[in-house]
């Protein structure tokens, strides 16, 4: 058995080369392209970190108008994508539409399938970040039952997402800048990652050549999970479970316990054993919302603040380096904002969309490439007579 390397979970194995993210997780720094995240989270735009991740260099004022213009240019769906989610259950979780919807676009665009050709390439990607939105927008308004908005392409990517997510048609409905450039940076934060589960994912369905739409499906089934993309909706009930400041330590107590499977939502992290730099901008951009929107007292942020302090002055979480991560105030700004638990994950993928195609080209570009085809160590049992079924 001494043959292949065991390394479960892959805590010690680099799967790739990669040119895009970069994270120093004992420092706390995340750089796309170079590029520290607090400065592209301040002074850039979401399409923009589009571009960069994609490009692999901040676009000029003329490359990022092309770049906006095309993107806008993709964002309608095919009017049978419509019917196709009339066949989910209305009370369907938007992730499971999310996994269903982004898989059947695979579908409807066939050009796609010829990922040789690098022109194809970047229109796939270009529609993907351009659709997704629509996409998540659909899967809300029809698990809350109204009726799908059209996008409207002269508004910017993020304001217009709130518009088709918000805007009842009826009414006159005028996109707040500040909830809007908050929303935009909250996807800058959650581009990309580098090789993440989702991430990883979406390589390796990409590496047998799959269609690209099929893979970001793939990703998208896998941030799913509370211990990935799923940990925002998880943070946020967490939050609510424990209620008030005062019910705390018991919470604290049970993360504690090796018999109690309970852990702290939104803290912890495989590669960040230090303050996750994307959380400290998160924090600031929830008391932008919530002074926004007039929100005085949210008694969700005191048990998020009152659990961070116990949290990071108690030798348990000292000691195992456990600090908070993206997912602990992103639920608090998003609910906030409107925005029902049960979306917070399909927003996840959204803004990671970019991310996961990016990896995704990288890959195929890359020409060291061969399909991703992990070993194992057997220790199942050895060779044995087949006995017929009237003498077991
Ligand atoms: N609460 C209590 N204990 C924890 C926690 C937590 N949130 N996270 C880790 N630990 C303990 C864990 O019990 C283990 O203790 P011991 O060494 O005594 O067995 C030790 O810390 C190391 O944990 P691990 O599970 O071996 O670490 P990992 O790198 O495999 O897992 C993680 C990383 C993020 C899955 C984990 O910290 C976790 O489950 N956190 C809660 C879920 C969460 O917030 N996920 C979002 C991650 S960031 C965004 C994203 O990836 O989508």
């Amino acid at each position: 058995t001494g043959m292949f390397t065991y390394d479960p979970g892959f805590t010690s194995t680099a799967s790739c080369e990669s040119q895009i993210t970069y994270i120093d997780g004992d420092e706390g720094i995340l750089l796309y392209r170079g590029y520290p995240i607090e400065q592209l989270a301040e002074h850039g735009d979401f399409l923009e970190t589009c571009y960069l991740l994609l490009e692999g260099e901040l676009p000029t004022a003329a490359q990022k108008a092309d770049f906006d213009y095309r993107v806008t240019r993709h964002t309608m769906v095919h009017e049978q994508m419509a019917r196709f989610f009339q066949g989910f259950r209305r009370d369907a979780h938007p992730m499971a539409v999310m996994v269903g919807s982004i898989g059947a676009m695979s579908a409807f665009y066939h050009d796609s399938t010829d990922i040789s050709d690098p022109q194809q390439r970047m229109i796939a990607s270009m529609r993907m970040i351009a659709k997704m939105p629509t996409l998540a927008a659909m899967a809300f308004k029809y698990t809350i039952g109204q009726p799908f908005v059209f996008p409207l392409n002269s508004l910017d990517y993020t304001s217009n997402f709130l518009r088709m997510c918000f805007a009842v048609p009826a009414e006159e409905y005028k996109v707040n800048p500040v909830l809007s450039r908050a929303l935009d940076r909250i996807f800058i934060l959650h581009a990309d990652h580098e090789q993440n589960a989702s991430t990883s994912t979406v390589r390796l369905a990409g590496s047998s050549g799959a269609n690209p739409f099929a893979c970001i499906a793939a990703g998208a089934a896998c941030l799913w999970g509370p211990a990935h993309g799923g940990a925002n909706e998880a943070a946020l009930k967490m939050l609510e479970e424990i209620g008030s400041v005062e019910n705390i330590p018991k919470y604290i107590a049970k993360a504690k316990d090796k018999n109690d499977p309970f852990r702290l939502m939104g803290f912890g992290h495989r590669v960040y054993k230090n303050y996750d730099p994307r959380a400290k901008i998160m924090q600031k951009t929830t008391h932008e919302v919530l002074n926004e929107l007039g929100i005085k007292d949210d008694p969700l942020l005191d048990v998020a603040i009152e659990l961070e302090r116990i949290a990071l002055s108690d030798p348990y979480f000292i000691e195992k380096k456990l600090y908070p991560n993206i997912d602990f105030y992103s639920g608090i700004t998003l609910k906030a904002m409107g925005f029902p638990t049960s979306m917070f994950t399909a927003l996840f993928a959204l803004a990671r969309t970019v991310g996961w195609i990016a990896q995704w080209k990288e890959m195929i570009e890359d020409p060291s490439q061969r399909i991703g085809r992990p070993r194992q160590l057997y220790t199942g049992a050895g060779q044995r007579e087949y006995t017929p079924i009237g003498r077991r």
